[in-house]
């Protein structure tokens, strides 16, 4: 009967060779589209940045705000692609130790911002900074920070958040602009002569921008972590008259075929029709279309030999997170840390369930990304290189071999063209980089 069951969702979840280029396809007319300001599910945000030259310097405060954790950094460029962190703190949105989780409706923007202007003053003390730096008697440091969340904006200090995803929820924050957010806070924390916000960068710029100042030839940089997207360096963008990073927001891709399943996830999430590819791929979402699945599978009484209940937190959506399906992959027959009495053939199933999510995954971004490749090089005449940050890249077994896979088989003889690297925690540095490129301009 399994063998049954997952030669159904197989052909569900599979996303054959002639299915990655027309995915492809089909990313690259709307990023067309969104690029011409035609209608359009992909944004196509312009960073108003270029990419650094390496050799931007000087000392920087970078704030990262992501979906699931809060980081802060005071940062020393030295050129030539070199950098050191002189103090960092991070702490998780959801509640731990004292503070609250910050992601729910309760927290309002103020209490939010409050809280990322004390991180702030507490890395400025943590570091070892010229005092003179931080009593602003030499000018206000520059802030960046990278915002991983939709905004819209027209000069770089500014970001006017147009909705919430992965399922953050904060209340006054829609509509109203972060960096004033953020600087009505500082001055609240007595940092309003000693810090000033000068860029609001999303998190895939901020990665392009740190590996771009060590590697001049990457021109793609994706996040496939929490949430999912990727931004690029455009020649030729309607209004610009040299090359800009532009942001596309693809985890707002709608036309990839879904599932049931998919279909049903976005129904229940916190914003339906928003999306949709990011909910079909990326890490908040895998663990909770798993449990949609093994669920119903369950209620229909596919997927029963020793595991005769589900455990009853199951039936609470998000409860089984990427990190679950890492683990279940990696053989451990564990979910939020309890066991599951299985049968070999039930965990067989369940892996290969996690397996083929993962699998589908890696291949969506991939279309991607062939999308973005080829509105930039048509014929793939040129080198290209994609730089990729995010946990579930970085901490799913397979994901990066599933990804190089898809996109040799996309790319069909000219995959050569294309190399995929990891940039590893790029948004701190980023945001000071991308300080850097606002205070030299
Ligand atoms: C946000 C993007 C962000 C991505 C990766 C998505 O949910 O809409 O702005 O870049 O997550 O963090």
């Amino acid at each position: 009967m399994f063998a049954q069951v997952l030669r159904k969702l197989e052909r569900e979840l599979s996303i054959p060779q002639p299915q990655i280029l027309s995915i492809a396809a089909g990313f690259q007319a709307h990023l067309e589209l969104g690029l011409n300001r035609q209608e359009s599910s992909l944004r196509m945000f312009p960073s108003y940045l270029q990419a650094p030259n390496g050799y931007e310097a000087g000392t920087f405060i970078a704030l990262d705000f992501g979906g699931s954790n809060v980081r802060a950094a005071v940062i020393q460029l030295k050129g030539e692609g070199d950098f050191q962190e002189l103090s960092r703190l991070s702490f998780p949105l959801s509640a731990t130790d004292s503070r609250r989780d910050l992601r729910t409706s309760a927290v309002t923007a103020e209490e939010l911002f409050d809280c990322l202007a004390e991180i702030i003053l507490e890395v400025l003390q943590n570091s070892s900074v010229n005092p003179s730096l931080i009593s602003g008697t030499s000018g206000p440091l520059p802030l960046g920070f990278a915002f991983s969340f939709p905004y819209c904006q027209q000069k770089l200090e500014e970001g006017v958040l147009l909705n919430w995803d992965k399922e953050v929820k904060t209340s006054g924050v829609v509509g109203k602009d972060v960096g004033q957010l953020l600087s009505a806070a500082l001055v609240r924390q007595g940092l309003g002569i000693v810090v000033r916000p000068v860029a609001i960068i999303n998190d895939t710029v901020a990665n392009f921008l740190t590996a771009a100042y060590k590697d001049p030839n990457v021109d793609i940089a994706t996040i496939i972590g929490t949430g999912h997207n990727t931004s690029y360096l455009e020649q030729k963008a309607p209004g610009f008259a040299a090359p800009v990073i532009i942001n596309t927001e693809s985890g707002n891709f709608s036309a990839a075929p879904q599932t049931f399943y998919d279909q049903m996830l976005d129904l229940q999430s916190a914003n339906p029709g928003e999306q949709r590819f990011e909910k079909m791929l990326s890490g908040k979402y895998l663990g909770e279309l798993f449990r949609q699945i093994v669920l119903d599978l369950f209620q229909q009484g596919l997927l029963v030999r020793t595991l005769n209940s589900l455990p009853a937190h199951w039936n609470r959506p998000y409860t089984v997170s990427g990190k679950d399906l890492a683990e279940l992959l990696a053989g451990k027959a564990e979910v939020d840390n309890r066991s599951l009495p299985m049968s070999d053939d039930e965990l067989f199933a369940l892996q290969r369930i996690a397996h083929l999510l993962i699998k589908r995954s890696a291949r969506l971004v991939a279309a991607s990304l062939i999308g973005i490749v080829r509105h930039l090089d048509p014929h793939l005449s040129n080198p290209h290189t994609v730089a990729v940050d995010g946990s579930l890249y970085e901490g799913m077994p397979g994901y990066s071999q599933e990804l190089i896979v898809a996109l040799s088989e996309g790319l069909e003889g000219n995959a050569f063209q294309i190399s995929v690297k990891l940039s590893a925690g790029g948004s701190l540095t980023g945001a000071a980089i991308a300080a850097a490129l606002a205070s030299f301009n």
